[in-house]
């Protein structure tokens, strides 16, 4: 049994969840289950980033006071993480007082690394992110991501020596120490982290004020990114709680590949600044589109998650996410898509050989013994170990395929009407167990469908009275 500590990025909370915000958990999510399976104590953090000059910006033009503004989303997104079933066991706001007093001490631990100096450059709010000389040219000044001009700053601001910690970043991740995935986003991260000038960490108050106070100079607050990459560590007590290193190194943080740059560069270099080991996997996933756009307020195609989960409940909500949204590249959802994968796949295939398998034992009143089918094979366990969620998930639905196939082809009807009854049992046990071993590979994904079938298939087998994704449902 070993001990895994899982991480998710802490979104924005300056609006409410989108569907793309989904995709961080629902991954983590079947992570963590996964491990469960498998005997091991899982720590799971989420939370929420509340800082920053995105966040007062919004609360100002709404003229609401920044901490009423973010109190309302940071419950927002804590309901919808609740809602997807995520199975977290710790959540940490970057306004809670113990992680403010916990970064403040992270930067004091780091203050080797650290000296102020004139800041001269770009800041684009909607990445909350400095801008380099070289990107400026090549976007002519304009975020390509928010279609917004930079804004130029001069400004006395503090920075972080990232170039002390370049060539021991660069060897954690060419020897896979801290492993970036998918493979191909290394090289990337590899060519940023060479041209990553040292990183400026705070604000002026007079520009900022909403932020974590810079210890011992109140004339400056932290860089959003400062405080919110330091919640992986202060939500488990760094430093002072005495297990934190059973916890640290996390095995897993998943973050969207937007802020894969954050986690793979500055993110080490505080880690190696404070003397901790780096992550083991850094795991960045692809974007959700919308009919094959990125979202947008402008567009006018964001989606609302909450509208989809009550759509067609949650298991479908995670099966599209989980599966249709391939974990590594940039996917699109549609209601269409997600209705046919909700009627054809859901319904059609799994619903369907449930309520089959139950009405013929029921029917027949065949009584399982199942003894054999919490296994995980070792193709799915590779899958897994390989977080290629999408295709772990593909695998197993081909075995839930294979199973109709099995059922028309032996046709168990055909042998209780011949009263065939041996043959029957046989037929009908292999089938279930079949179905059983699947449906545990299953249950980190879409846990409630799977706990639902464990239970129909347990001692007595009766005919579900409602099936267990009914169609045209609402
Ligand atoms: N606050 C930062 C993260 C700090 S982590 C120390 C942030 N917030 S965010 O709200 O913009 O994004 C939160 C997470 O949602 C990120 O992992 C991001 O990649 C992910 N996504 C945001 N939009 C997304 C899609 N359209 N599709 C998939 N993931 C998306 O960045």
């Amino acid at each position: 049994m070993e001990k895994i500590y899982i991480t998710t990025a802490i979104p924005y909370v300056n609006g409410k969840p989108h569907i793309g915000h989904a995709v961080d958990y629902c991954l983590a999510d079947c992570y963590a289950r996964y491990h469960r399976l498998k005997g091991d104590e899982v720590r799971f953090q989420a939370g929420t980033d509340e800082h920053g000059n995105k966040i007062a910006q919004k609360a100002k033009e709404l003229d609401l006071p920044v901490q009423d503004y973010v109190n309302e989303n940071a419950n927002k997104f804590r309901d919808f993480i609740k809602k997807l079933n995520v199975s977290y066991t710790d959540f940490v706001r970057t306004t809670d007082e113990s992680h403010e007093k916990r970064v403040q001490e992270i930067w004091r631990r780091l203050s080797d690394h650290i000296y102020k100096a004139k800041y001269e450059g770009w800041y684009c709010t909607g990445c909350e992110r400095y801008v380099t000389k070289k990107e400026f040219d090549e976007t002519g000044g304009v975020c390509p991501d928010h279609q917004k001009p930079y804004e130029e700053l001069q400004e006395e601001n503090y920075y972080f020596r990232v170039s002390d910690f370049k060539d021991r970043i660069r060897e954690a991740i060419v020897s896979n120490e801290m492993r970036i995935l998918p493979e191909f986003r290394k090289k990337e991260i590899l060519c940023l982290l060479e041209e990553s000038p040292d990183v400026s960490i705070s604000r002026p108050v007079s520009q900022l004020s909403w932020g974590v106070p810079v210890p011992d100079d109140p004339s400056q607050v932290m860089y959003v990114w400062l405080d919110a990459l330091s919640n992986y560590i202060t939500v488990i007590g760094f430093p002072d709680a005495k297990d934190f290193g059973e916890w640290w190194p996390a095995n897993a943080q998943f973050v969207g590949k937007d802020i894969l740059r954050f986690h793979a560069i500055i993110w080490p270099a505080m880690l190696i600044g404070l003397g901790l080991p780096l992550p083991q996997n850094l795991v960045s996933h692809g974007m959700v589109l919308c009919d094959g756009q990125k979202m947008s307020k402008s567009i006018g195609n964001v989606v609302d998650p909450i509208e989809v989960l009550e759509s067609h409940g949650l298991d479908a909500f995670r099966y599209y996410f989980l599966r249709h949204i391939d974990t590594f590249a940039d996917s699109d959802f549609t209601w269409d898509k997600y209705e046919e994968a909700y009627n054809n796949e859901l319904a059609n295939d799994l619903g369907n050989l449930v309520q089959r398998l139950a009405t013929l034992a029921d029917k027949n009143q065949i009584v399982i013994s199942r003894d054999n089918n919490s296994r995980l094979s070792d193709e799915y366990i590779a899958l897994m170990d390989g977080f290629e969620f999408s295709k772990a998930f593909d695998l197993v639905w081909n075995k839930i395929q294979e199973l109709n196939k099995r059922i028309d082809e032996e046709k168990p009807w055909s042998l209780a009407k011949n009263g065939e009854i041996e043959k029957l049992k046989t037929c009908l046990h292999n089938l279930i167990d079949g179905l059983l071993t699947a449906v545990y590979e299953l249950s980190p994904f879409i846990p409630d469908a799977a706990a639902k079938i464990i239970d129909i298939f347990s001692g007595k087998i009766t005919t579900p009275k409602v099936p267990l994704f009914p169609k045209n449902h609402n």
